[in-house]
């Protein structure tokens, strides 16, 4: 069946893969990637499929109400895959109207439009919201974020993200439009903005500068293979009932500082330094305020009703992780200068 997407935020870490995935999977769709480029978003991030036939880049910003209802009179999607969003945590708690504006007012902007837009025909059109597990809030030792864990957001960016989800589920109620979301834990692999844990911890080691680690080190996140997320919501978008919900995550909680001195061995035999040489740039600092202890995802929906099961290990991911940041030199080093640069460095103050 043609259908036409247009997915918001492809752009950016986890939207690039996404869009690459559907581009390249289904040759009858048509992709739309509407991107506002903000410092996450980078057309690099999709050089190999640029030239593709079926697809096409939009820039536009999902804030701009006027923008948003042309571009659906202009293009007459059947679904919307939404995952354009200001997504680091440390930046919500320095800027958090940022987030209030794409995160919550941007998701009701593309609701709206969806929904006059799509008015008699819901069944045969579909909204769906990538959403975070960061919006059940913390886990303590035991335990796991299930569909059914009463939303508990802590930071800004979860606030944001679990307002979006709200509404998400109020025009599915409210309006019978087809709606469906998913949930996923912290993402890992290629074109992942070194601002996030990874990417900035190898980031760091490769160029021999302090690696922070918040507090202790003993926060613990749930790492998943980004294209095993992108095939995820490949699924859901196919297979899901309408109104439906779905956890994605790895079955793979690391506590920061494990994972980083794992990230310094790995680069020392990389790099041919003497094991143990990248641990001397690890760097406690101080604790993120709010910071929430532990992430932790079951999966088991996903898997009984969906099939969907990760494809590979975290050994395997990771070691293509690092790979690909020592390959891709030049696109790092895009990334990293000019504002980064200013951005980070009176770093470790904002917390
Ligand atoms: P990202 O920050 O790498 O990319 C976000 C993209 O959205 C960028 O390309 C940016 O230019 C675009 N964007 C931002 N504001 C916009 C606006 N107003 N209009 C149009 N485009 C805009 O984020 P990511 O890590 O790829 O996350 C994608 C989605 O997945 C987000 O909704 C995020 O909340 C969710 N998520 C991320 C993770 C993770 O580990 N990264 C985990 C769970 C859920
Ligand atoms: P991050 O990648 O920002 O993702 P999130 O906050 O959405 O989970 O952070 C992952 C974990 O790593 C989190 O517990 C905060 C911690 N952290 C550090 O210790 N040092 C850092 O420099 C960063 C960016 C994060």
């Amino acid at each position: 069946m043609k259908k036409k997407i247009i997915i918001t935020g492809g752009a950016g870490f986890i939207g690039s893969h996404v869009v690459r995935r559907f581009v390249k999977n289904y040759p009858d769709y048509s992709i739309v990637n509407l991107d506002k480029l903000t410092y996450a978003g980078n057309l690099a991030n999709l050089k190999d499929i640029e030239n593709e036939p079926n697809y096409k880049f939009v820039k536009g910003d999902i804030v701009d109400i006027a923008f948003i209802n042309e571009l659906f009179a202009a293009e007459n999607p059947d679904a919307v895959i939404h995952l354009a969003a200001e997504s680091h945590v440390d930046r919500s708690i320095t800027n958090p109207l940022d987030f209030v504006m794409t995160n919550v007012v941007g998701t009701v902007n593309l609701l709206n439009t969806a929904r006059e837009h799509w008015k008699g025909r819901y069944d045969k059109t579909r909204f769906y919201h990538v959403s975070t597990d960061e919006v059940y809030g913390t886990l303590g030792e035991d335990g796991m974020f299930t569909e059914e864990t009463a939303y508990d957001p802590h930071s800004p960016y979860s606030a944001s993200k679990a307002g979006s989800d709200h509404f998400v589920r109020a025009y599915q109620d409210t309006y019978g439009m087809d709606t469906v979301i998913s949930n996923c834990s912290n993402n890992y692999g290629s074109f992942h903005f070194p601002e996030k844990l990874i990417p900035l911890a190898i980031n760091n080691i490769k160029q021999n500068r302090p690696v922070p680690v918040y507090g202790k080190g003993e926060n613990i996140r749930d790492w998943l293979w980004v294209e095993d997320h992108a095939r995820a919501i490949d699924v859901i978008f196919h297979n899901a009932k309408s109104g439906s919900t779905y956890n994605i995550g790895g079955h793979n909680e690391w506590k920061n500082i494990d994972l980083i001195r794992l990230l310094c061995s790995i680069l020392d035999k990389k790099l041919g330094r003497a094991e143990g040489e990248s641990a001397k740039l690890i760097t406690f600092v101080t604790d993120r305020a709010g910071h929430d202890l532990r992430y932790a995802i079951d999966a088991t929906k996903l898997k009984n009703e969906l099939g969907w099961v990760p494809g590979i290990t975290f050994e395997e991911g990771l070691e293509k992780t690092v790979d690909w940041y020592l390959a891709n030199e030049e696109w790092l080093n895009d990334v990293t200068s000019g504002h980064y640069q200013q951005y980070y460095s009176g770093q470790y103050n904002d917390r």
